[in-house]
This record gives C-alpha cells, sequence and structure tokens, in this order.
C-alpha cells in the first residue's frame, strides 16, 4: 500500500509530540491504518531550531508552499490561533488533503465555515485534541451518544487553571508562580491570557455545546467569566464552607427544549463533589443524557504527549478513511436552537 504523506504544521509543545510518537509507533500506526504514514514536511516560525527525531531537510518555514503541493493525505495543524492556521486548512483542503487539529479558538469562531469547506471538498476535518486534551469526548458526544439527546456538559475543561486553582488551594501558591509553573510544563496557550480569562474553556464550551445539541454556537454566544480574580481569601471562605473553586464549563439545553446555553465561570464545588478532587491540568466532564443518564470523561487535559495522543487517534481515523475512499461524520444535523444570550449563575 502507497504511504500515506502527512504534513505537520507547527512542532511545539504538542506538535514535537506528535513527530515522535508517529516515528515510534511507526509500525504500529501502518498497523492500525492499513498503509504506513510517512511525514512529508513540517512547518514552523524557527527554522534554526533544534527539533529532536525532525528531519531537518523536512523542517520549513513557508507552511503555504507545503500545504499546497498536491500530494498530502492528512495535513495535522498544531500552530493554534486564527489566522494562518484558517487559511492553512482551507488551502489543504482545496489541495486535497484532511485535516487534524487541535485549535479549539479557531474551530469555536469559524467551526461552520471550515466544515463547510470540508464537506465541500469530500474530506475529513476532526479535532478531538482541541476539547479536554487526552480525554475523548467528541467521538463520543457525536457518534456514541448520536441516538441519546444529551441535555447538560458541564465540567473543568482548561487545564491551566485547574493547576492553578488547585496549587492556590493545596499549596498556598501564588496566583503568578502558579501560572509560570503550568507555562512552563507546556499547559498554556501561547498567550496565557487566553486560559485565564476564560476564553480557552469558552471555545470548548462553544465546540461541546454545538456537538451535544446539534446546533451552532460560537465563542461570542458563551457567557465568560475567568479566574484572575479568585484569592486566597476566597479559598479560605470556600473551606470554612466545604468546598474548593474551580473554573467550570456548563452547556445546558433549556428545560423546554427550546434554547441552549453555555457559560463559564468559577464557581464553589463541595469537597465531597468528584470535581473537587481534579488535579493538576487534569479534566472531568459531566454528560448528561436522557436514556445513559450521567457520564463522566476524566483524564489528562493539556500537555504535549496527552494531546497528541488525542491527535494521533484523529490521524489513525482519517487515515483509515483516506484507505477507505470515505470520510467520517462530518458537522451534527442541525436543529438550529437558539442560543439564550443569557448568562446568569
Ligand atoms: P506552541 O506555541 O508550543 O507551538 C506552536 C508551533 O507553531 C511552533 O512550532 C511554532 O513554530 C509554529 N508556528 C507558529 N506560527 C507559525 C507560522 N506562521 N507558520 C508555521 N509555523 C508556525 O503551541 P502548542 O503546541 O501548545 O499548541 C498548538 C495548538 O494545540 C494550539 O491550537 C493549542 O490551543 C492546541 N492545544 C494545546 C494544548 C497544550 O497542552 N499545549 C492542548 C490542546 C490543544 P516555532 O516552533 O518555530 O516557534
Ligand atoms: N491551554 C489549554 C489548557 C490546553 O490549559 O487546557 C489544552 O487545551
Amino acid at each position: 500500500t502507497r504511504p500515506l504523506k502527512v504534513a505537520l504544521l507547527g512542532c511545539g509543545v504538542v506538535g514535537s509530540e506528535v513527530a515522535r510518537i508517529m516515528t515510534t509507533h511507526a509500525d504500529d500506526l501502518a498497523a492500525r491504518i492499513g498503509a504506513p504514514v510517512e511525514l512529508a514536511g513540517v512547518a514552523v516560525r524557527r527554522p534554526d531550531k533544534v527539533r529532536e527525531g525532525v528531519p531537518a531537510e523536512l523542517v520549513t518555514t513557508d507552511a503555504t508552499a507545503l500545504v499546497k503541493r498536491g500530494d498530502l493525505d492528512i495535513v495535522v495543524e498544531v500552530i493554534g490561533g486564527i489566522e494562518p492556521a484558517r487559511t492553512l486548512i482551507t488551502t489543504a483542503f482545496e489541495h486535497g488533503a484532511s485535516v487534524v487539529s487541535a485549535n479549539k479558538a479557531l474551530l469555536a469562531q469559524d467551526g461552520a465555515a471550515l466544515h463547510a469547506a470540508a464537506e465541500a471538498h469530500g474530506k475529513d476535518l476532526y479535532y478531538e485534541a482541541a476539547v479536554a486534551g487526552a480525554i475523548p469526548l467528541i467521538r463520543p458526544l457525536r457518534e456514541s451518544l448520536a441516538g441519546d439527546k444529551v441535555n447538560r456538559v458541564l465540567g473543568i475543561v482548561n487545564g491551566t487553571t485547574n493547576f492553578i486553582l488547585d496549587k492556590m488551594d493545596t499549596t498556598g501558591a501564588g496566583y503568578q508562580e502558579a501560572l509560570d509553573e503550568a507555562t512552563a510544563l507546556g499547559y498554556a496557550e501561547a498567550d496565557p491570557t487566553a486560559d485565564v480569562e476564560g476564553f480557552d474553556a469558552a471555545a470548548k464550551a462553544a465546540i461541546l455545546a454545538g456537538i451535544a445539541f446539534h446546533t451552532r454556537v460560537r465563542l461570542d454566544d458563551v457567557h465568560r467569566e475567568g479566574m484572575t480574580e479568585v484569592t486566597a481569601a476566597d479559598f479560605a471562605s470556600a473551606k470554612e464552607m466545604g468546598c474548593t473553586i474551580k473554573l467550570l464549563a456548563i452547556c445546558e439545553r433549556a428545560e423546554d427544549g427550546a434554547s441552549v446555553t453555555a457559560r463559564v465561570h468559577p464557581a464553589m464545588i463541595p469537597l465531597s463533589h468528584p470535581l473537587a478532587s481534579v488535579r493538576g491540568a487534569y479534566n472531568a466532564v459531566f454528560v448528561e443524557s436522557d436514556a445513559a443518564g450521567q457520564l463522566m470523561f476524566y483524564g489528562p487535559g493539556a500537555g504535549g504527549a496527552p494531546t497528541a495522543s488525542a491527535v494521533l487517534g484523529d490521524l489513525v481515523a482519517v487515515g483509515r478513511n483516506r484507505i477507505g475512499g470515505t470520510t467520517g461524520p462530518g458537522e451534527s444535523a442541525y436543529a438550529a436552537l437558539p442560543v439564550s444570550p443569557m448568562g446568569e449563575v
């Protein structure tokens, strides 16, 4: 079988782990996909940076030329941000490749247009890594629960802020000290304002709500409060009440089924609740549905290797589709439920 050619856009915290696993697990990936996977090019900003395990001749600063090659099967976008990621992804579709991305900011803003572009070109757009790192959540919501009716998705979806809140609560660390540590560990976004002001969690809430409720939810539809104003005194008060503080994302279908809401804000959680014991950069998400009842998804929510695990899972799925000459499920069938602008807690 001919090898599947894969281009990697970005080789930072996540991309470097994707490249490493593609090499170290090459035989397993080939067996699972049904064809070997070949790294065809790696686009970065700084070409001279030493990147272990990445052959120098594959490195380029011209991501546009790479996605226009015309012989690529899969483009993995792990640059982040809106541009140039958006144009690179649509260019990849136009030139015959399917796309795997971890870019929640972009998907929460332009997911509908990107899905439409993928569909127009008969290509896949997969993004399991965009929400909750290694935890399988997009595919269970889109596929395993497709025959059920999801009413609520609630939980911790940002590793950086959970790491900071956990440190502040359990070690008395200061906010800045904990944020610096989360950044050094590769959990934070390139601009950590996205994490601490709740934009990252809100983007994930928009993606989850759209898939769970079969409607369109964008970042701007999500009521958002960050965690920068949570203080040591707040933790002391919470403790007196037998609680801790977590940044939650809450997506709900209205009781009459006529609208949905999505919001992100810090919340007091009783210490007896499972969310209270989510430590470090782990995430945990409850999904409540008519038939299944309550499901809990839990695991590493950020970091290079956990996120790469989700990217590689998508790579296998898209690779199999490619070999089989098919595409996976696209966007959910839209019921076009209005998103309520309400943000009250
Ligand atoms: P990094 O900042 O570590 O890596 C970004 C990479 O993109 C770098 O290799 C950088 O090049 C490259 N890059 C930036 N601009 C360009 C450009 N114009 N052309 C070509 N390459 C470019 O980010 P992360 O790996 O942490 O995140 C990547 C994506 O994954 C983001 O969308 C993020 O939200 C998402 N994500 C991250 C997680 C995490 O835990 N870190 C978890 C889940 C998702 P250079 O190396 O030369 O600077
Ligand atoms: N910055 C994000 C987080 C990365 O801390 O959760 C994972 O999406």
